[in-house]
């Protein structure tokens, strides 16, 4: 097994899970890492473990380095499974291990899932652990995702443990942002951004301003690649995920039964295209909502589009509107479209559901009887041009 240093005593012992596509619904198409890193000071330290199923691949890649048994301190920076899963695998070589964690939500979390048998330190924010020759100060970043997230920063090393913050999904042999595509892991990173963080803007910009008061040469993250060559680049980057401006763009949502709606998708596009605005279209049934949320998190415009059923909005329709009412988007204008064939109410539903995720609704829902003519098509272009964007 090779052995990843990210300085003298410090190793990368995590895991690489290439086949995983569905990450809790986000779909993962580059396979996903769990990162966990042993510190060997005086004090022997894990941070963070993998989810269950890699378990004896954690104790392997440790066991190249010390016996696990000799851990004296495992820090859990976040309560997830996919950090925490393997921590009864660890405790039970490592017995006299203290796992640390925040104080309260951490604490709360991790006795839910394995139990209060295990020795707990509950850290307050800002609080620093010495290890010997190193320390280790937790800094609590609320939300980055979920409540009782922290990060750990080392200051003799200028690492920051960032959990959760700055990962991206992107399975490699290699563990480093210097070895790597970095325009692949910037585009995993704005989508996991997207899927996992959108709802906390406030919160990650926060979580932005304290790391940018520290002083930092590599971001250990617990899933991709570790940042040592572009640790600029990717604090500036997350700033602009979280700083609630958006870009002028328009999306174009839809499905489509008989391809009525599908062609008004196709005239809205014609429009935008006049007005001097990009234009992404999507059709629900060809891409998956985790890929259209990451187009998203920037784009001033939304614009969702559904034939009626039974009724009714289409179910992808409904699903896509459900998974956006969580992420939460910021600052989006738009409106609906649609055809319909004996009742129109269902798109004055889904411009009412277009409020419920706080789209400003720019112009009224257009509906479209059975089949559009030309001539409406080309309304509907004009119409879209016309609107001052
Ligand atoms: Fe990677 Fe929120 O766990």
């Amino acid at each position: 097994m090779e052995i990843v240093k990210l300085r003298d005593d410090i190793y990368y012992v995590g895991a690489v899970d290439w086949n995983v596509r569905s990450f809790h619904g986000y779909t993962t198409n580059r396979g996903a890492t769990y990162n966990a890193y042993l510190i060997i000071d005086e004090k022997i330290t894990l941070v963070d473990t993998v989810k269950a199923p890699f378990s004896e691949e954690l104790l392997n890649r440790i066991s190249e380095i010390i016996d696990p048994a000799k851990i004296d301190y495992l820090v859990s920076n976040h309560v997830e499974m996919d950090h925490s899963g393997a921590i009864p695998a660890v405790m039970e070589v490592a017995k006299n291990a203290t796992i640390i964690t925040s104080a309260q939500s951490g604490l709360k979390g991790l006795q839910a899932h394995y139990g209060k048998d295990y020795k707990y330190q509950a850290v307050q924010a800002g609080e620093t652990l010495s290890l010997g020759k190193r320390s280790l100060t937790f800094v609590a970043t609320p939300m980055l995702h979920w409540p009782d997230n922290m990060v750990t920063y080392c200051k003799e090393e200028k690492i920051l443990f960032s959990n959760d913050a700055f990962g991206q999904h992107y399975a490699s042999s290699k563990h480093f942002d210097d070895e790597v595509d970095m325009a692949i892991v910037m585009q995993e990173m704005e989508k996991y951004y997207a899927n996992i963080l959108m709802p906390y803007g406030r919160q990650a910009s926060q979580a932005i301003d304290i790391v940018k008061s520290l002083d930092i040469d590599m971001i250990a993250s617990s899933h991709g690649v570790i940042f040592r060559k572009y640790v600029k680049e990717v604090i500036d980057k997350y700033s602009y995920f979280c700083n609630g401006e958006n870009e002028k763009r328009a999306l174009v949502v839809y499905d489509s039964m008989w391809k009525s709606t599908e062609k008004m998708a196709f005239s809205i596009v014609e429009g935008f295209k006049r007005a001097g605005v990009e234009c992404l279209l999507f059709d629900l049934k060809e891409n998956h909502i985790s890929d259209i949320a990451t187009q998203v998190l920037k784009a001033e415009y939304l614009v969702v589009g559904t034939s009626v059923l039974n009724a009714n909005i289409l179910p992808t329709v409904g699903a896509f509107l459900t998974y956006m009412k969580g992420l939460a988007p910021k600052g989006k204008k738009g409106f609906a479209f649609g055809s319909y064939g004996w009742g129109p109410q269902s798109l004055s539903t889904l411009q009412k559901e277009l409020e419920a995720i706080n789209v400003e609704i720019i112009k009224d829902a257009i509906k479209i009887n059975y089949v559009p003519t030309k001539e409406q098509l080309r309304e509907i272009e004009d119409e879209i041009a016309a609107i001052e964007l």
